[in-house]
């Protein structure tokens, strides 16, 4: 048995922003699930979430501030959580890396330090919380300079650093470096500096024992010019100590036959009944109930990654095809506005709801027929996991974890009953249009649709194997 400190900055259902935030809320139990003993460390945020009993259990000195740690349990579930309550930083409401305004907050990089020094002082036993890891899993640029820190420590833990966006890298002008106090040896080219900038990522990336991605394909990618952000060096230097692990899924939260957010509960074996979460969404977003009529749905952050540019140049042609287009997400404030003028103009057939709502979320994947993500680059994707086992097809475009978890359907994968949704490659409206065309006519053919639904909702996408995967890399790290 491993014992595991597993840091994030989010966690659901106690706070969330993205797929970071599922990963973190079910990894921990899949782990447990192995005979692992794990903690997550969190940030105690004023807008946590928990039906679970707060205890306090101690306080710690870290440059000059009190911060103490705070216990509970991940709901429904037997994972422990601390967390890092310091008011100061962390009692604000809203998202928890931007303001009202999606700027930055301004005191990230201390934010994020403090979070990264009391990881290290529970990872070195040097907190009351007297218990020591084997390993400390650390996740996204927030917790990057965990595995940096630990290097100048005797007797460490071993560090594992999962990038789940390369595209986030808490970048901060070189004056941070001192005002942080960082040690002096850390700052050099091979280190956490990135052209005289302090890069907390690469704290990850250069020091972890070794680092994952959750992907196979994104853990390729990430080593080219294309999606590298300038890192692909650093990252193909450290090729023999990098992994691709995709992502799974928490099968209890995402399961149509229970789900309590939805109209209809429905299976594989019950599939005819999934229409009444089409009606019930229809009526809810004030769309004109037609059975025949495919529903594309989205529930995305609205920001480039997503293709959601490629998206709004399609739409003028997509609204002269027998379709109907729902929208759930929050982002961009150009792409919010041109969203919401469509909606406006074509209330018949376009309903956006620019918001955070994990209620509609569920009724969505429920509801639609077909779920959209053009994404331009795309770790892994939970989306169209959760879609598949909703009997929703998605049509993606191949790149990330969506080349790793969809199979194109083609006359050989309707054939032998492995298509699971539709694939193009090709970042344009264009491509996007066409599959968009190529979905509408499989569509139009009932029973090709109701294999390829069948043939996503037996496809296992649990923790278990992926769990397992990580367990191994913790083995080898510590025999
Ligand atoms: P990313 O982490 O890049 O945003 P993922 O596909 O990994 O993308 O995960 C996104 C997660 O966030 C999914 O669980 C998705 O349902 C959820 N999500 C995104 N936007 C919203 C929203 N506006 N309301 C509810 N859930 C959302
Ligand atoms: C990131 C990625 C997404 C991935 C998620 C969880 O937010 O953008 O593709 O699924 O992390 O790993």
């Amino acid at each position: 048995m491993k014992k595991i400190l597993f840091v994030s900055s989010e966690a659901h259902p106690l706070i969330k922003t993205g797929g970071l935030a599922d990963v973190a809320g079910s990894l921990p139990k899949a782990l447990i699930e192995l005979g692992q003993d794990i903690r997550l460390l969190i940030p105690y945020y004023q807008d946590l979430k928990t039906t679970e009993h707060i205890q306090y259990r101690c306080t710690i000195r870290i440059n000059n501030c009190d911060v103490s740690l705070l216990e509970t349990q991940l709901p429904n579930s037997n994972v422990t959580v601390w967390m890092v309550d310091y008011p100061l930083f962390f009692a604000i409401s809203g998202n928890p890396y931007s303001d009202e305004y999606g700027q930055s907050r301004h005191n990230n990089a201390a934010r994020f330090h403090l979070f990264c020094k009391v990881a290290v002082e529970i990872a070195m036993n040097r907190t009351y919380l007297d218990w020591k890891p084997d390993i400390v899993h650390c996740n996204d640029w927030q917790t990057g300079l965990i595995p940096a820190l630990l290097t100048l420590e005797p007797h460490r833990p071993k560090s594992v650093f999962t990038i789940h966006n390369l595209a986030y890298q808490g970048l901060f002008p070189q004056a941070e470096y001192h005002n942080l106090n960082l040690p002096k040896q850390l700052w050099h080219a091979d280190g956490l500096e990135f052209f005289d900038m302090l890069s907390f990522i690469k704290g990850g990336l250069v020091y972890a024992d070794q680092i994952t991605t959750v992907s196979p394909t994104y853990a390729l990618e990430i080593q080219t010019t294309q999606f590298g952000y300038g890192l692909e060096g650093l990252l193909h230097h450290r090729q023999a100590s990098l992994s691709g692990i995709i992502n799974g899924i928490d099968t209890h939260v995402w399961n149509p036959n229970h789900d309590p957010c939805i109209t209809q509960n429905y299976g594989i074996e019950t599939l005819d009944k999934k229409i009444l979460n089409k009606t019930a969404l229809q009526q809810r977003l004030s769309l004109p109930v037609e059975a025949n009529i495919p529903i594309f749905g989205i529930i995305s952050r609205l920001v480039e990654q997503k293709g959601i540019d490629l998206i709004l140049n399609c739409l003028d042609e997509m609204l002269n095809m027998p379709i109907q287009f729902v929208l759930l997400g929050s982002g961009n404030n150009e792409f919010e506005h041109r969203l919401q003028n469509l909606a406006h103009l074509y209330p018949q057939k376009i309903s956006v709801t620019l918001a955070y709502d994990e209620t509609l979320a569920h009724q969505i994947e429920a509801g639609v027929d077909i779920f959209l993500m053009p994404s331009r680059f795309e770790p892994c994707g939970l989306n169209q996991l959760y879609s598949q086992r909703y009997g929703t097809i998605p049509v993606v475009r191949t790149t990330g974890g969506l080349a790793d978890t969809i199979v194109d359907t083609l006359p050989k994968s309707i054939a032998d009953n492995t298509a699971t949704g539709i694939a193009f490659h090709e970042s344009s409206s264009g491509a996007l249009i066409e599959a968009i065309k190529r979905a509408i006519v499989l569509f139009n053919h009932p029973t090709t649709w109701r294999n390829i639904q069948q043939n996503c909702m037996q496809k296992d996408f649990s923790w278990r194997n992926s769990a397992e995967q990580y367990l191994n890399i913790y083995n080898d790290m510590t025999y």
